[in-house]
C-alpha cells in the first residue's frame, strides 16, 4: 500500500433520513454506507462494484466532498475534507473531480460545449476569459471534441461526445483524482471501447488516479487495478483485479462473476443469477451475523454465520474478505 496514497478512505458511513413515506417508514434512516475504507494512489485504477442500491454513488459523493460523511474521514493528500473551512473546500475540489452517472443530466443544456467546459476555470478565477477558453478548447481536443463542435449544445451531441465532454470538464482543473460514476454504461457498446480507451490514454498522459463505479465487470477488468465489491453499503471483497475477478473467493463476489460467463469459467457451474437470488432488501433488516447469508448457500445451515459478523479479513495475496469461511 502506498505510504503517501492521494486518496485516503477511513471507516466512513453515510446516513438518509427519509423524509416522506407511507406505511410507517415515515422518518426512516437509510444506512446507504456502512464502515468503508479504501485507498487510492498516484495513477492507479480502483473499481468499485456491486447491486444497485449497494450505495457506490454515495461513497463517489462523499470522496468528492458533495455530501458530509455521518462518521470518519476521507483525506486528499493527507487533508481532512470535514477540516476544511468553505476556501479550503474549493481548493480540495479542484484535486478531486467526478464525472456523474448520467452525462445528458449533469451538463447544463442552454450552455456550448467550449462553455461548459471553461466554466470551471473561470468559477476558479484560473486566468482571462481568453485564457480560460484556451485551456477548455486544449482539453477538448484531448477528448477528441474538435473546432466544430465547440458551441454545439449537449441536445445536438451523440452520447459517446456528451461523455466526452462530461470528461473535459472533469479534467480541465488537471485533478489528481478523477470519480467515474458508470462512465460508458450509458453508450452503445461500440462507442464503450472507444471512450474506454480514452479514460486509458488520458490516465497515462495524466497520471491521474480513478474511482471508477461500475456494474459491467467485463469493463472492470480492463479498467482497473484493483476492485472493491460493496454488499448493503459495507466492503465486503477488495484486491487486485487478477485475484478478485479470475479467483473470487467472496461467494458474493463469486455470483457476480458467475454471472457473467465469458469472463472465464464461471464459478458455482454458471448458476450465477440463482446464487445472486434472494433480496437484498429482506437482507438489508437483518442486523446479526453474516448480511449476505440469506443469499448464501455456502453459509446455509452454518451457526456463526447466522450469529457473528465476518470481519474483513486480510489474506496472504492482501485481498480483504468479509467471510469466515473465504480463502480456508
Ligand atoms: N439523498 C438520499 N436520500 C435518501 N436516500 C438516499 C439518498 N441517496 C441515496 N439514498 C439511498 O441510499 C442507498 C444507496 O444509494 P446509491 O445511489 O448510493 O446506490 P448505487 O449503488 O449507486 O445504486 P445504482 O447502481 O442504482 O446507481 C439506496 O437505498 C438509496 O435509496
Ligand atoms: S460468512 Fe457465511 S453467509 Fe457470509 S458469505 Fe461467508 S459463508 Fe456466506
Ligand atoms: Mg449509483
Amino acid at each position: 500500500m502506498d505510504a503517501n496514497p492521494v486518496l485516503d478512505v477511513d471507516n466512513i458511513y453515510k446516513s438518509f433520513r427519509r423524509s416522506g413515506g407511507v406505511g410507517g417508514r415515515l422518518g426512516s434512516v437509510v444506512e446507504a454506507v456502512r464502515g468503508v475504507s479504501f485507498q487510492l494512489a498516484t495513477g492507479e485504477t480502483l473499481g468499485i462494484v456491486g447491486e444497485t442500491g449497494c450505495g457506490k454513488s454515495t461513497v463517489a459523493r462523499c470522496v468528492a466532498g458533495l455530501t458530509p460523511v455521518s462518521r470518519g474521514s476521507v483525506r486528499v493528500d493527507g487533508t481532512d475534507l470535514a477540516a476544511l473551512d468553505r476556501k479550503g473546500r474549493r481548493e480540495i475540489r479542484k484535486r478531486v473531480q467526478i464525472v456523474f452517472q448520467n452525462p445528458f443530466l449533469s451538463l447544463d443544456p442552454r450552455m456550448s460545449v467550449v462553455d461548459i467546459v471553461t466554466e470551471p476555470l473561470r468559477i476558479h478565477k484560473l486566468g482571462s476569459r481568453a485564457e480560460c477558453r484556451q485551456v477548455a478548447c486544449a482539453t477538448l481536443a484531448s477528448v477528441g471534441i474538435g473546432q466544430s463542435e465547440l458551441d454545439a449544445r449537449p441536445a445536438h451531441l451523440s452520447g459517446g461526445q456528451r461523455q466526452r465532454v462530461a470528461i473535459a470538464r472533469a479534467l480541465v482543473l488537471d485533478p489528481a483524482v478523477l470519480i467515474l460514476d458508470e462512465p460508458v454504461s450509458s453508450l452503445d457498446v461500440s462507442i464503450q471501447a472507444q471512450v474506454l480507451n480514452l479514460l486509458l490514454d488520458l490516465q497515462q498522459q495524466r497520471r491521474v488516479s480513478y474511482l471508477v463505479i461500475l456494474h459491467d465487470l467485463a469493463v472492470a477488468t480492463q479498467m482497473c487495478d484493483r476492485i472493491a465489491v460493496i454488499y448493503l453499503g459495507e466492503i465486503v471483497d477488495e484486491g487486485a483485479v487478477r485475484d478478485v475477478l479470475t479467483r473470487p473467493r467472496h461467494p458474493y463476489s463469486q455470483a457476480l462473476l458467475a454471472a457473467v460467463p465469458h469472463l472465464g469459467e464461471p464459478v458455482g457451474g454458471g448458476q450465477g443469477e440463482r446464487l445472486i437470488g434472494g433480496d437484498a432488501t429482506l437482507a438489508a433488516m437483518d442486523m446479526t451475523g453474516c448480511r449476505f447469508r440469506s443469499r448464501c448457500q455456502l453459509g446455509r445451515g452454518r451457526e456463526i454465520c447466522a450469529e457473528v459478523k465476518p470481519p474483513l479479513r486480510l489474506l496472504e495475496n492482501g485481498e480483504r474478505v468479509a467471510c469466515h469461511f473465504a480463502g480456508s
